[in-house]
């Protein structure tokens, strides 16, 4: 078990995958990934922010295409600064140039209830049509599911736990955290 030393005087935060757990996955993952999208036409990767930023800087570098990726990136949030989902899914930064009949690969930190993504796979199928839609995410938590979505490729499967670092956020803290861990707020 470790706890973060930046947190010593705040919430204690228990490693569930460590560094070198993530960094192995996410290898295997990346291989998993190269094998489907080796001899697709210049495939688009579009990462989610801010949650997504460690996972998705990991994992394009353990993909290898034979065309070069595309990065795109948008920001949606459906927390506020609770725990709890908000329901609905805003979208501070929704820019994407066109990117119209393409294979797509969203990158997410997290499905949690599922309704970001599903918000996000529908806009991008009426607005781009495309070739192929598919969704990595890094954790997938599916006991807390309420809208129908399966993740294409899955980092972690977790039970309900809330969990922070490799850029997941409670309340805009722990992104930086090398390790996921479960955040005990105690009480
Ligand atoms: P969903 O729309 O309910 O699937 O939630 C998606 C967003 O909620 C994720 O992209 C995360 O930003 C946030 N989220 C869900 N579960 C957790 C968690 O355990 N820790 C940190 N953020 C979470
Ligand atoms: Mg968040």
């Amino acid at each position: 078990m470790v706890t973060s030393e930046k947190t010593e005087t705040g919430p204690k935060i228990t490693e569930i995958y460590s560094e070198e757990k993530i960094a192995a996955r996410i290898k295997e993952l990346g291989k998993t990934i190269s094998q489907d999208y080796k001899d697709l036409e210049s495939p688009v990767v579009i990462g989610v922010m801010k949650g997504a930023f460690c996972f998705l800087a990991d994992l394009v570098r353990n993909i290898k295409t034979n065309d070069p990726l595309q990065m795109e990136f948008v920001r949606l949030s459906s927390y506020g600064s609770a725990t709890e989902s908000s329901g609905t899914v805003q979208t501070p930064y929704l820019e994407l140039p066109n990117i119209s009949n393409r294979h797509i690969l969203v990158i997410e930190d997290i499905v949690d209830s599922g309704r970001t993504a599903k918000f996000f796979l529908e806009y991008l199928e009426g607005q781009f049509h495309p070739k192929s839609l598919k969704i990595a995410c890094f954790l997938d938590k599916p006991s807390r599911r309420v809208v129908e979505v399966k993740p294409d490729y899955i980092g972690f499967t977790i039970n309900d736990l809330f969990v922070v670092g490799y850029g997941l956020d409670y309340d805009e803290k722990y992104r930086e955290l090398p390790f996921l861990g479960e955040l005990d707020l105690g009480g």
